[in-house]
């Protein structure tokens, strides 16, 4: 039985800050952040979009009545969860209108979360081939202003549909993961920003893809020219490319080409929304499918998951015949053309304009904010979220 990625759905919030002027304001030549870090714009939330609702929007679009009737597991991977208890999952639930006969729990290890809920949802299939799982990964990535993680911030979310006989991306089996406790990114409790060793995080990245790889090949016999394309966890788009360049010699010229050449599409859609943390591997699979209009289906594509602490996982897929049709395209491309430019000033002031943190209530103007599904406000310790549809 093929089980896999049925639907992808994407969120990312409507405001977004220029990386040319971000860079001037912070007094490093613009080509730092445009080649050295390889961002264009970076997705600022507004107070109004949390975890939640960015998850809630991006599922929104790609759910349909038979979805709400089969799925009965809701896998939320977020390292910017709302509540030490309650999961993300059962608000998303909640605001989906899902069916009560389902389960719903949030993954947390850092940017592997979502992948976790993917593998975990595979499983759920194979015994369970008749339901549906929808795995959400939603994140809001903070480093501080003039941080050098500043550049590397962003928010965003990816929703998938995970079913038998899927129409978008069949999962292969012979998965390799790997996990070792380092200090490379973390953020305490205490803390809503998060805490890096940015080179240490870098070095690290790479070596857990050397490392996965090596077995990956060892495990399988294939090698690259077995991929038409490999995508990567993007913290910002220069990373993977870091990675990739590690083991392009392994491959003739023309295979060197051709992954180099799809890295650059499956990094589109990330160089112009930032790090959306568990959510980002999978943005740079949408952007892949959504932009490369020749990919064949039949095509392997080859996956690299890192979360830093740190776990990473190297997986393969299978594009589906039509793929192309189960895409949403149009939607994408409004998204990003409707989005709004706000100036580093606005960014900064968005970016300090944070909930209270001693459980006072508030009250938010969603009005300001285009997305379907907001936050209204905080009454009594609880968010007060807003379905604008229903
Ligand atoms: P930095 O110290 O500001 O930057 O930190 P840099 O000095 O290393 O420069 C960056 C690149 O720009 C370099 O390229 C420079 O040469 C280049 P590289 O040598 O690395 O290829 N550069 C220029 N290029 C063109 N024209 C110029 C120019 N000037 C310089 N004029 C760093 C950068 C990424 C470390 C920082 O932003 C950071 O700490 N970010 C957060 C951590 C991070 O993203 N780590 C990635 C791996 S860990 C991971 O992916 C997990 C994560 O997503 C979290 C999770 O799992 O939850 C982060």
């Amino acid at each position: 039985m093929k089980i896999g990625i049925d639907k992808i759905g994407f969120y990312a919030p409507h405001l977004y800050v220029d990386m040319n002027k971000l860079a001037v304001a912070r007094n490093v030549e613009p080509e730092k952040f445009t080649i050295g870090i390889g961002q264009e714009k970076m997705a600022v939330p507004p107070i109004t979009q949390d975890a939640v609702t960015l998850a809630a929007n991006a599922a929104l679009e790609i759910i349909d009545e038979d979805d709400k009737e089969k799925i009965d597991f809701v896998i939320f991977g977020t390292e910017s969860g709302i509540d030490h208890s309650k999961s993300s999952a059962v608000y998303v639930h909640q605001l989906l209108g899902l069916k009560p006969n389902a389960r719903a729990v949030e993954v947390k290890q850092a940017c592997y979360g979502a992948t976790a809920g993917l593998q975990m949802a595979k499983g759920h299939i194979a015994l369970n081939p008749d339901s549906k799982v929808l795995v959400l990964g939603a994140d809001i990535a903070r480093y501080g202003l003039n941080t050098s993680g500043e550049a590397t911030q962003g928010a965003g979310a990816v929703a998938m549909v995970i079913s038998a006989d899927p129409k978008i991306m069949a999962l292969e089996e012979n998965n390799v993961y790997y996990t070792n406790d380092i200090m490379d990114f973390w953020r305490p409790i205490y803390s809503d920003q998060a805490f890096v060793d940015g080179k240490f995080s870098n070095e690290q990245y790479i070596a857990f893809f050397n490392k996965v790889w090596g077995q990956y090949k060892e495990m399988t016999g294939h090698a690259l020219e077995d991929f038409e394309a490999i995508c990567y966890h993007l913290p910002y788009t220069k990373m993977g490319l870091k990675a990739l360049r590690t083991v392009l010699e392994e491959a003739p010229e023309n295979v060197q080409d051709r992954l180099k050449e799809n890295y650059q599409i499956s990094t589109m859609y990330n160089r112009n929304v930032g790090n959306i943390y568990t959510g980002s591997l999978y943005l740079s699979l949408l952007s892949l499918l959504e932009r490369k209009e020749d990919l064949a289906s039949g095509s392997r594509i080859g996956m690299f998951s890192y979360g830093s602490g740190a776990v990473g996982e190297f997986f393969t897929g299978v594009l589906q015949p039509n793929y192309r049709e189960h895409l949403h395209l149009a939607s994408h491309e409004s998204l990003f053309a409707s989005r709004k430019e706000v100036s580093v000033e606005e960014y900064e002031e968005i970016f300090e304009n944070t909930l209270p943190k001693d459980g006072a209530n508030i009250e938010l103007d969603i009005e300001q904010d285009p997305a379907p599904i907001c936050l209204a406000g905080v009454n009594d310790h609880m968010r007060q979220y807003v379905n604008k549809n229903n």
